[in-house]
């Protein structure tokens, strides 16, 4: 199931009037950042790849999954019927949009994190009283900039201020909103898609302490996956439609088109499993032959069934996550699953936030 803003069934519970909300076709906010240059962006892929090929087990953030070709597969995967994390977290959202709102209160600043084709956002801006603006922030510069021009038709009354920005990294957000004499806007931190889950452990405690920082006074409102029946995780990430493998694959792909290497894909793989110890998602390609590949006038050679590691990504428990939550300097207030316990929405106070 996929909610846009004409998804009207996102305010039955809402506690927001008509007259509090965003209202369509009011004047259109402007607000557009130039997007990172895209050589700045093809050297940092090209020291990352060639430092991933160097290390032994290989390996590979999987930031560098989103160009525009990955990002339109990622959303492809979201339709999936076996990724249940989009349509779940959806549902909870538009199920629970009133309770998540009077969580959040009125006046707010919201910055999404890896906000990819802003789908999520919608069902909030329907229960939220007075949005400010919104600040999706994403590595995937040319899907962002067109998510940001729907979102600016279909919520004209709200500033929308897209950033190409790599959120493992520091980086500026717009001025803080004044509000006639009562301080600033909230800042409001969403955190979809289980996003958090792609961190190692260290890195989760990082991201989410720069983020209890940067959210002083608001909170953070964030998608976690949930620890289950390996079954249904490893269909997730092993779709029939082979899918998943072609986003996978797109990173080769990707390489290939901005960064002159000469993988073969179809040489490579598709290979994702649970691994219940570190209870993570695994996902590589496994090399099918004895291969060469160069990149930047280096050789790299890979044995037959040798990996690339390209993702992870963890589930957690609810006192798990709560308790990481804690540790990164946040009060953990609601959690919201899905009757079959597949997914949590968490409302996390940030530091100097009224209780
Ligand atoms: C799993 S998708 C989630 C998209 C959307 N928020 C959702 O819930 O459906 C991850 C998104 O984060 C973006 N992303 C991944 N790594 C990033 C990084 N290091 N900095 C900024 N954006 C990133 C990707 O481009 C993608 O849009």
């Amino acid at each position: 199931m996929r909610s846009g803003p004409s998804d009207r069934s996102a305010s039955g519970i809402g506690a927001a009037t008509e007259r509090d909300r965003p209202q369509r076709h009011a004047h259109v906010a402007r607000g557009a950042h130039a997007p990172l240059p895209q050589d700045a962006q093809r050297s940092q892929f090209a020291t990352e790849l060639l430092a991933g090929l160097a290390r032994r087990p290989r390996s590979v953030s999987p930031k560098f999954f989103y160009d525009a070709t990955g990002s339109a597969l990622f959303d492809r995967i979201c339709e999936l019927p076996e990724y249940y994390p989009t349509r779940t977290e959806i549902s909870l959202l538009a199920e629970r949009a009133g309770e998540i709102a009077d969580c959040i209160g009125p006046d707010t600043d919201i910055v999404e994190f890896g906000a990819g084709s802003s789908r999520k956002i919608g069902l909030l801006l329907a229960a939220l009283q007075r949005p400010r603006r919104f600040v999706p922030v994403d590595i995937s510069g040319d899907y962002l900039q067109a998510a940001a021009r729907r979102l600016r038709d279909d919520w004209p009354g709200l500033d929308v201020h897209p950033l190409v920005a790599d959120f493992t990294r520091a980086f500026a957000l717009p001025p803080p909103i004044p509000l006639d004499g009562r301080g600033h806007a909230r800042r409001i931190g969403f955190f979809p898609g289980s996003s958090i889950g792609n961190f190692a452990p260290a890195e989760a405690l990082r991201f989410l302490r720069r983020a209890a920082r940067l959210l002083r006074g608001g909170g953070l409102l964030v998608g976690v996956d949930l620890v289950k029946d390996p079954a249904v995780l490893h269909a997730a990430y092993n779709d029939s439609q082979g899918v998943t493998a072609a986003f996978n694959r797109n990173l080769l792909e990707r390489a290939n088109r901005e960064l002159g290497t000469d993988f073969d894909p179809g040489r490579f793989a598709h290979y994702a499993f649970y691994e219940p110890v570190r209870q993570r998602i695994e996902m590589h390609l496994l090399s099918l032959a004895r291969q060469q590949v160069s990149l930047c006038g280096r050789r790299f050679e890979f044995a037959a069934g040798e990996t690339l590691h390209t993702e992870n990504s963890y589930k957690f428990t609810v006192d798990g996550f709560r308790a990481l939550a804690i540790r990164a300097g946040f009060a953990p207030g609601p959690v919201w699953l899905d009757r079959d316990g597949l997914f949590s929405v968490h409302w996390l106070q940030a530091p100097g936030a009224p209780s």
